[in-house]
């Protein structure tokens, strides 16, 4: 007879809430993911939901290239199923240096480049290198999950509100009085919610204003503010918008900076795990530990199949044009009824999208009645469009920001092209609706 553990943790409440850590028990879980849980729970008893949440892709939408799924399985096949050294393969790290110089026009030293399985440990590990307790982390919001990060690390978060009118990019005099106390300051672009990118004039300035603390810092003796800029986007910018890297702008930052990277966005490669930071050698080599403590490396047959693609990019064929069109297509829909909404007078409004997978939406039900429930908060605004139109979508105060403010976030990763024109459709019902 098996033994029946259950039996042996019931009556264990007092243990169960004494056993975390402090630093453990204030961990706060991803908001958007338990969003998520209540949308496939809705899904699972057959509501016809348009799921508008997940900064994930649905396979059947938007799959992976062809290409890199043919060589993991030849790498796997090849027998490559050992430990991966800690910094990530040799030829990776190399592919992944030659791709910076060819397509972002920067050429980094051997040593730069830390490889793991995703964007988030090199994120985990640049902060947790750089970060001590009581260090202030400086980020605009509304911002992916950089407050976690902090926190991890004993950080104190500075988060500096943004104006839909900027694509929810700080200004340089926002940011500006906060560069003088902090440790960190992340830059994200093209930026997850907003689906913005940052404009190069601004990034210019940022990575000046960095450089120029860090010659006042070295003259004191006193540790220097970092410049984290997460690009796990960079290959996912439409229309007019260009992505630029504060190096490539100003080469003197790049003491100072660190990049984070991944195919998880780029290739619709979410589930593989192949991210990395590249950074100076001195700084690498301190995230370096990390990884390898934690293990969070990516597979080897995965790092191998990635090091051949980034080599050989001409193996995609037209996969980019194609996957990059389909986003483009959807976020237009979106942002087009929006748009039309709008000129009818409706308080509606969407930001052109630019970058990444995502739409900025303002739904201003704020004091409106939906189907008898009074709209007062962010999260009110989301049920009635997630129970009344069964459209999920994400506020932007699960972002860090401040509400109510009724902008809300579009992913389009995980739906249909007639999904997008439904989801349209319904959040116009709905805003009519609550509008008569
Ligand atoms: C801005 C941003 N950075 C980093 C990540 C982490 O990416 P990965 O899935 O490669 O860990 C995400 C994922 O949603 C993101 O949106």
């Amino acid at each position: 007879m098996p033994v029946d553990v259950a039996a042996y943790l019931d009556g264990h409440a007092a243990t169960a809430s004494r056993t975390p850590n402090p630093l453990a028990e204030g961990l706060k879980g991803s908001r958007i993911l338990a969003i998520a849980g209540e949308v496939n729970a809705l899904k699972a008893k057959g509501a016809p939901i348009v799921n508008l949440t997940i900064g994930d892709f649905d396979p059947k939408q938007f799959p992976v290239p062809s290409v890199l799924v043919d060589l993991i399985t030849e790498e796997l096949r090849a027998g490559h199923t050992n430990y991966p050294p800690a910094s990530g393969t040799a030829e990776l790290q190399q592919a992944i240096l030659d791709s910076y110089r060819d397509e972002l026009g920067l050429h980094y030293p051997a040593g730069s480049v830390l490889v793991g399985s995703g964007a988030r440990p090199p994120f985990y590990a640049a902060f947790g290198t750089i970060v001590a307790p009581g260090d202030e982390v400086l980020y605009p919001v509304p911002s992916w999950n950089t407050r976690h990060y902090a926190y991890l690390n004993g950080g104190v978060p500075v988060p500096v509100p943004t104006r839909p009118e900027n694509g929810f990019m700080p200004t340089f005099d926002e940011l500006a009085p906060h560069l003088g106390t902090a440790r960190v300051l992340l830059i994200n672009s093209p930026s997850n919610p907003a689906g913005t990118v940052i404009r190069e004039d601004l990034l210019r300035d940022i990575a000046l204003a960095v450089v120029a603390e860090n010659k006042r810092r070295e003259a004191a003796g006193a540790r220097p503010l970092i410049l984290v800029y997460d690009q796990v986007y960079w290959r996912l910018v439409f229309g007019d918008a260009v992505h630029f890297t504060p190096v490539g702008l100003v080469p003197e930052v790049a003491p100072y900076c660190v990049m984070i990277d991944a195919i998880s966005k780029c290739w619709a490669a979410t589930g593989l795990r192949v991210g990395w930071a590249v950074a100076p050698p001195w700084i690498i080599g301190k995230m370096n530990p990390l990884i390898g403590h934690t293990g969070a490396w990516a597979p080897k047959p995965e790092q191998r199949a990635t090091a051949t693609l980034l080599r050989e990019p001409e193996r995609l064929g037209d996969y980019m044009t194609g996957f990059k069109a389909g986003l483009e297509r959807r976020l237009t829909t979106l942002w087009r009824a929006f748009q039309a909404l709008k000129a009818e007078g409706y308080p509606v409004d969407a930001l052109a999208p630019a970058g990444a997978l995502y739409l900025s939406a303002k739904i201003d039900l704020l004091g409106r009645t939906v189907d008898g429930t009074r709209i007062e908060t962010d999260d009110d605004l989301r049920r009635a469009l997630l129970q009344v139109a069964n459209v999920a979508v994400v506020p932007f105060d699960a972002f860090g920001y401040a509400g109510p403010s009724g902008w809300v976030r579009l992913s389009v990763g995980a739906v249909s092209e007639d999904g997008a024109l439904a989801a349209a459709d319904r959040i116009a019902a709905l805003v009519r609706s609550a509008c008569r």
